[in-house]
């Protein structure tokens, strides 16, 4: 079986775990001090999941009203903002990218909005610069999902969320989340929200355990090499499937989270490649404005039409070249 995801837990880590306390410390610490480093933002706050660097960011900005986001990502986008008590209102997606349409936005802004939430879809940086601009010119505030598209350099928003849950590029062997900011005094109240608050602040608890930064931080230097290896992936994916299916929109700056092609066929396309051994996952099923949850806001037509076609294929750096011309070979026959 090719798998999706390679998730071996490493045994030196046995070997590198000292802290008795085993919450934060100095392992949380250095991972963080490391982390903003590596994202070039003066601030890094680790906290429990990405879920978790949501809701904190939600919570220190001080959202009360309604969210712009994207219908095209993980649950955990629009029901931090939900369990926040916001609203989350979806804007559709771009045709090419698949992320956020910034003149979609641009539409949706109005009365209740407080907020933007967009995501870097599958690793591909969204137009964060564009949106930004917006949310400057509307006095809302912009939390960037990164739990996608670690690789990826400054904050452009108020702040950045990250996650390092087992199937990200960078991933800390259980539950684990960043979130990166150059505002010293979000990233104060960061700190205090993460560990319940103040006498004045309802907080949570969301920090970070120490096994897992110490983790992240061991992993964190191999980052580099990882994305380098899943961009050579891609790229023989791109030149091998050319003319076949549907493929996903390129760029310098993507980390390649995952590669997704599109195909009506895709339904078909994934049981007959199961049945040859290869994994597959479909991300993601359904639109999230069409979630009952979420009380049918929007209509997005992109996001729907693409939710029917999307397959994602194997792409963690430990796929072969061997790997990928068996995959592209059976991507092939099936379409003959
Ligand atoms: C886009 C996006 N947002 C948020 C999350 C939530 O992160 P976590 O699972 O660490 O809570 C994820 C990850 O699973 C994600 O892919």
């Amino acid at each position: 079986m090719i798998r999706m995801y390679d998730m071996h837990i490493d045994k030196r880590i046995n070997n590198i775990i000292q802290d008795d306390l085993m919450v934060g410390g100095k392992a949380v610490e250095t991972f963080e001090k490391k982390y903003a480093e590596y994202t070039e933002t003066k601030y890094a706050i680790g906290v429990s999941s990405g879920t978790m660097a949501l809701s904190i960011s939600l919570r220190a900005l001080e959202i009360y009203g309604d969210v712009l986001t994207t219908p095209v990502t993980f649950q955990a986008t629009p029901k931090s903002i939900m369990n926040n008590g916001n609203r989350p209102i979806f804007c559709d997606i771009q045709k090419d990218t698949w992320n956020i349409d910034p003149i979609k936005m641009g539409e949706k802004i109005a009365g209740r909005v407080n907020a933007i939430m967009p995501v870097h879809l599958f690793g591909l940086p969204c137009d964060r610069w564009i949106l930004k601009e917006l949310a400057e010119n509307n006095g809302l505030k912009m939390i960037e999902d990164s739990c996608q598209a670690h690789g990826l350099k400054k904050t452009v928003g108020d702040c950045s969320c990250w996650s390092f849950y087992p199937t990200k590029n960078l991933d800390c062997n259980g539950n684990g989340g960043m979130i990166t900011t150059d505002n010293k005094e979000l990233a104060d109240k960061m700190r205090l929200l993460r560990q319940h608050g103040d006498e004045h602040t309802l907080g949570f608890n969301g920090r970070m355990n120490t096994v897992n930064a110490v983790i992240g931080n061991w992993k964190l230097m191999n980052i580099q090499y990882n994305n380098n290896m899943r961009k050579r992936i891609a790229q023989e994916y791109l030149e091998k499937l050319n003319g076949v299916v549907t493929l996903p929109y390129h760029s310098n700056d993507h980390v390649w989270h995952q590669f997704t092609i599109r195909t009506k066929n895709r339904n078909k396309l994934k049981e007959y490649l199961y049945k040859k051994g290869i994994e597959t996952a479909i991300y993601y099923p359904k639109a999230l404005n069409t979630y009952p949850i979420f009380k049918a806001n929007g209509i997005c037509t992109n996001a729907v039409e693409y939710c029917r076609e999307c397959l994602s294929l194997p792409i963690h750096p430990k796929i072969t070249i061997e790997d990928i011309e068996t995959i592209t070979k059976h991507i092939k026959k099936f379409f003959n």
